[in-house]
């Protein structure tokens, strides 16, 4: 089994969607199985512009050459796909949508219908199966509705199973490792079982999912010590907003 890992947070290792990977990593190869982690802030990967050229003109073979040829060879190579991108404005990255219209390539542009809707065939093989993987900064699993959904589309319309997703709110309360030392250890041994988990059944218990999202402190703090932080950010200088 080859699993393809593209993480499109511009933060990249210093940001907390890797702090939720880097156990969920741990769990998978503990299972042996083979892990490729592309950083998309690294690549260069240019905007679909729409024009169909990798419709009919040069099937399959997008008018850019830039490192979407390269993953595009690694997707081919996978069983799983999984995609993780941090919360922005109630959606994905725009390195991650950027990723998503490019794969647009893989789709033949015929019309196909079934009884949810209509779609276009695949022209190539895609992995069998699509993860995602996620965080967001406010408290609450509604924080990922859209992007849930909007995955989930994505999936149907690259003919792929969605498998599930790993979601992490309130993202910031993982960093209180010294006020909340076990409720934080319990998120993150929870996200190794659900690399684990992901592997050995192709999908993770609701239970594993929970305690990954599991709330670490109440709210009233999290707010309390955020807004804290930014009134100290706030008070080391800069201009005030006009
Ligand atoms: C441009 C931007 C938009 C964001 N929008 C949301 C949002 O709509 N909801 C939310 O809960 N968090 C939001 N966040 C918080 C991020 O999800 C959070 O900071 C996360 O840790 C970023 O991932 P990273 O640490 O891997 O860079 C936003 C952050 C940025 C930079």
């Amino acid at each position: 089994m080859r699993i393809l890992v593209v993480n499109a947070a511009p933060r990249m290792e210093a940001g907390n969607t890797q702090m939720i990977l880097n156990p969920f990593l741990v769990g998978i190869r503990h299972e042996g199985v083979e892990v490729d982690i592309a950083l998309l802030q690294r690549k260069n990967i240019k905007r679909c512009t729409g024009c169909f050229t990798c419709y009919a003109q040069s099937p399959g073979i997008c008018i850019h050459s830039d490192d979407m040829s390269g993953l595009i060879d690694r997707i081919r190579s996978a069983d799983m796909l999984v995609v993780a991108t941090p919360v922005y404005l109630d959606g994905m990255t725009s390195l991650a949508k950027c990723f998503v219209d490019r794969l647009v390539v893989f789709m033949d542009p015929h019309f196909i219908s079934d009884e949810e809707g209509v779609r276009h065939p695949l022209r190539w093989k895609f992995p069998e199966k699509l993860f995602l993987v996620s965080v967001c900064g406010f408290p609450g699993l509604h924080n990922f509705d859209p992007l849930v959904l909007h995955m989930k589309r994505v999936a149907r319309n690259l003919h792929t199973e969605f498998c599930g997703a790993l979601l992490r709110p309130a993202v910031f309360s993982v960093l209180m490792r010294s006020r909340y030392p076990e409720k934080v250890k319990a998120v993150l041994d929870a996200a190794r079982s659900a690399g684990q988990e992901l592997v050995l059944k192709g999908s993770v218990t609701p239970g594993v999912l929970e305690a990954v999202a599991a709330d670490i402190c109440s709210t009233e703090e999290l707010v309390a010590t955020a807004n804290a932080y930014w009134d100290r950010e706030l008070g080391r200088g800069g201009d005030e907003p006009a």
